[in-house]
């Protein structure tokens, strides 16, 4: 797998993060044995909005430690998860033993997915932190169409590049991070801590880079790789705890106050390849 500099240290990251997301609450792993229709929130919530997956051929881009993979394959499709992670991946394809769900899964860089592939699909299903992680996507568009049959559909749900921008300090959340970010300008961070409940002290590589991609980006990096994007919405709410002072409705979180209303939380994004 041939990774950047950036690639690298998110990579190490990313495996320092899965022995903590395995055992945390937030995904939960032990629901999917101990329950046959068991299903993330993450899917829950998008399941009527991407449509009818069942007898689908289903690529899950980035996708960690396989519980949205399996809920998908649980809506009927035959799904297979690719993470350039081979941590995430271990935990993956264990949870697709503990669970009795079938499901495949790869390693490998994103941008190399239909070669990592070696195989074509009717529908790709990504996002919920995963576009943020790449610097180029007109890459991603390229791997996106280049995995589709003609007709094949892709779902994405990502959080708002204007959500991106805000960040709490001293209890106030306020327009802090640049929407802007060009490839070789990501935002970098060094911070042990991930977004699930338990112990953080088992990650060492701290250091991360991630990018803000606007709408307009998106859009045209799919339409520029002969994709037709059919229709796009704006959710208030979040999958995960964004900011501290985060309201928790369900499984969702959002902005507090006035923000809830002037501040979108996520996007949803469908395109069909030509
Ligand atoms: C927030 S997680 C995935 C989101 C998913 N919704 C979830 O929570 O299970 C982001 C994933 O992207 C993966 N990732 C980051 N950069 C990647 C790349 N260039 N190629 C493949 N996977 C990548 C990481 O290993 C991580 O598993």
């Amino acid at each position: 797998m041939e990774l950047d500099q950036f690639q690298q240290d998110n990579l190490a990251n990313w495996n320092d993060r899965v022995a903590v997301h395995a055992q945390s609450d937030g995904y939960g792993l032990q629901r999917y044995a101990a329950d046959p229709n068991h299903i993330s929130s993450v899917v829950a919530f998008d399941r009527p909005l991407m449509g009818d997956i069942a007898g689908l051929r289903v690529a899950h881009l980035q996708c960690h430690i396989g519980t949205d993979t399996i809920s998908l394959a649980r809506l009927g499709a035959t799904v297979s998860g690719l993470d350039f992670s081979p941590k995430a991946i271990d935990v993956a394809r264990g949870l697709a033993k503990s669970s009795g769900t079938p499901a495949s899964f790869v390693v490998g860089n994103v941008y190399d997915a239909p070669a990592v592939f070696g195989a074509t699909f009717d529908f790709v299903y990504t996002g919920v932190g995963a576009i943020n992680w790449l610097a180029d996507l007109d890459r991603w568009a390229a791997a996106v169409a280049g995995l589709l049959e003609s007709g094949g559909r892709l779902y994405l749900r990502e959080a708002h590049p204007q959500l991106w921008v805000f960040e709490e300090v001293n209890g106030q959340v306020v327009p802090t991070y640049d929407y802007f970010t060009p490839p070789d300008q990501p935002f970098t961070e060094d911070d042990q801590s991930t977004y699930t409940d338990g112990d953080t002290s088992t990650i060492v590589n701290t250091v991360t880079h991630d990018w803000n991609h606007s709408l307009p980006e998106v859009l045209n990096a799919l339409v520029g790789s002969g994709m037709t994007v059919d229709r796009m919405e704006e959710h208030e709410g979040v999958d995960w705890k964004f900011v501290p002072s985060a309201v928790r409705e369900g499984d969702q979180w959002f902005l507090p106050g006035d923000l809830r209303r002037q501040v979108p939380g996520m996007f949803s994004l469908w395109a069909t390849k030509k």
